[in-house]
């Protein structure tokens, strides 16, 4: 990751001879190597080396609206004026540059009558201001012995491995990505969509979001999505907190965006095992979980931060498809069956648990391109009226009988088809510490500074 920052750092000419050395041509040329330190080369994607500066943020540090981008601005300004954002709920103190919640700020908050349905405080998940506009945090599935299945931290570099076998094995899943990994690994961030994973956002750089500012919270959120348009084609309308910690502002502000907050009930604590913690304490946190597999439904959360905690899930899948009658992707879940305004669908989960696991619509490995013209526009959550969004799932998109309930305003034939245009034209809180961070973010530029350093001094 840290791609400009790299560009910065070498002489054109060398940067040039650095993407000669990653010979891929796209995204399914991309996803047949295997080789991890093969795939974690770094590479220049053309098109959006062009426009990172301009319409991105830095990849390293807090996201924050970049100079000049009036888009921004304007969205920005609109979810300002909508009046969604609590005035009440408080910027809550940071530590560790707002990687994390400092501790006296969960010391001095009223926990009992949490006042700002703080999650990472009293795992509060259903707002207290605008629930209406906003709908819960989404934490399990309701079907029976159902697992959720979600990975944190993507695109990995070196994922290929693990995304073949969920191929293999007839899975689907929710990726959670950090913005700035899918701008440095962006035929990797295709992969999941042509895959036909659930792509949601997680934001750009993995800071505490409580801990930010109103216009961080969007700029973390908003170019996130927008990288995950630009790249994909595809407009996310899901995301999950770093941490888990989201409250009724940063709540407001991702709904303003269009995105249902998802968190999770099960927690693998798979990361721990990049900071030491052994293989066998991760295999029994996995084994509580599917030691109750008759009675829960989780939405599990596991990381695709690692090739330990990839292969983690390698390891355990067998236990626990065994134990539990179904393993679905969020979408799937809910019934969220056309969660963007692009004209890409995913089956419910009668057709996904009867074997039809396939999204539909989206682009193939060889077609797939990023975009530098394509427009990231939201729908915000009230106007998720479209049935299958996931301000209203649970209604078959694909269905006549189908019921478009009115949750919102009459918004949804703009947002249904607004940007359709080119969907194909281009392209548990005690969990994760401050220590995920930098396994999120900064373990992979370590990485990715180790693969590429060696390779710049043998240059000179
Ligand atoms: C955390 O973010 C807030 C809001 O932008 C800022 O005021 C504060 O200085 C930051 N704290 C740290 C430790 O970076
Ligand atoms: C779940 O129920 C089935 C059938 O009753 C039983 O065979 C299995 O052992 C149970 N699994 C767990 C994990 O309790
Ligand atoms: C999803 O849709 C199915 C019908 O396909 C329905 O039986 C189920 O209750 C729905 N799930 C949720 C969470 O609403
Ligand atoms: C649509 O669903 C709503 C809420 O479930 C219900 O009140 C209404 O009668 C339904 N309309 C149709 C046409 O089925
Ligand atoms: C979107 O546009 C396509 C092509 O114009 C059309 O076939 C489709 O029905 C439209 N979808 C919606 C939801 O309006
Ligand atoms: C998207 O591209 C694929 C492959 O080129 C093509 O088959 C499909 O019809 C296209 N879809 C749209 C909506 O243009």
């Amino acid at each position: 990751m840290f791609a400009p920052v790299l560009i910065g750092l070498v002489p054109a000419a060398l940067a040039t001879v650095v993407v000669k050395r990653q010979d891929t041509q796209n995204a399914a040329s991309f996803a047949k190597i295997v080789d991890p330190k093969k795939e974690c080369k770094w590479y220049s994607e053309p098109t959006l080396s062009k426009i990172m500066d301009k319409q991105f943020p830095s990849t390293e540090g807090i996201a924050s609206i970049v100079d000049g981008d009036e888009d921004a601005k304007k969205i920005w300004q609109e979810i300002q004026d909508s009046g969604i954002i609590p005035g009440h709920v408080k910027v809550k103190d940071g530590s560790s540059n707002n990687y994390s919640v400092d501790s006296s700020a969960l010391h001095d908050y009223n926990t009992k009558s949490d006042p700002d349905c703080w999650w990472t405080a009293s795992k509060c998940t259903t707002p207290k201001t605008n629930a209406d506009k906003i709908g819960s945090d989404l934490e399990r599935c309701e079907e029976p012995s159902t697992w959720g299945l979600t990975f944190d931290d993507g695109p990995h570099c070196a994922h290929n491995e693990f995304y073949n076998f969920l191929q293999e094995h007839k899975l689907r899943a929710s990726m959670f990505f950090i913005g700035s990994n899918v701008v440095s690994y962006p035929l990797q961030a295709q992969r999941a969509l042509v895959d036909g994973h659930d792509l949601c956002v997680h934001s750009w750089s993995h800071h505490s979001m409580t801990t930010l500012s109103n216009e961080q919270v969007f700029a973390e959120l908003y170019y996130t999505a927008k990288a995950i348009k630009v790249v994909t084609g595809a407009t996310p309308q899901c995301w999950r907190p770093p941490f888990g910690d989201t409250d009724d502002r940063v709540r407001a502000i991702a709904a303003g965006l269009g995105m249902r907050n998802v968190l999770w009930d099960k927690d693998t604590d798979d990361w721990k095992m990049d900071e030491g913690t052994g293989q066998s304490e991760i295999e029994s946190n996995y084994r509580k979980i599917i030691s109750r597999a008759n009675s829960t439904s989780p939405i599990v959360l596991a990381h695709e931060v690692s090739t330990h905690t990839m292969n983690m899930f390698m390891t355990m899948y067998p236990e626990i498809e065994k134990a539990f009658q179904h393993i679905v992707p969020v979408t799937a879940c809910v019934n969220a069956t056309k969660p963007g305004p692009e004209d890409i669908t995913y089956p419910n989960f009668a057709q996904y648990v009867s074997g039809d696991i396939g999204a539909k619509g989206q682009p193939d490995g060889e077609n797939i391109k990023v975009n530098a013209d394509a427009k990231y526009q939201p729908t915000p959550l009230a106007q998720q009226t479209q049935k299958g969004s996931f301000m209203n799932p649970n209604v078959d998109a694909t269905s006549s009988s189908a019921n478009s309930t009115s949750s919102g305003s009459s918004d949804s034939a703009s947002s249904g088809n607004s940007t359709s245009t080119d969907a194909n034209s281009s392209n548990d809180k005690s969990s994760e510490t401050d220590s995920t961070v930098k396994s999120a973010a900064m373990r992979v530029s370590v990485s990715l500074m180790a693969l590429f350093i060696p390779l710049f001094v043998a240059m000179l």
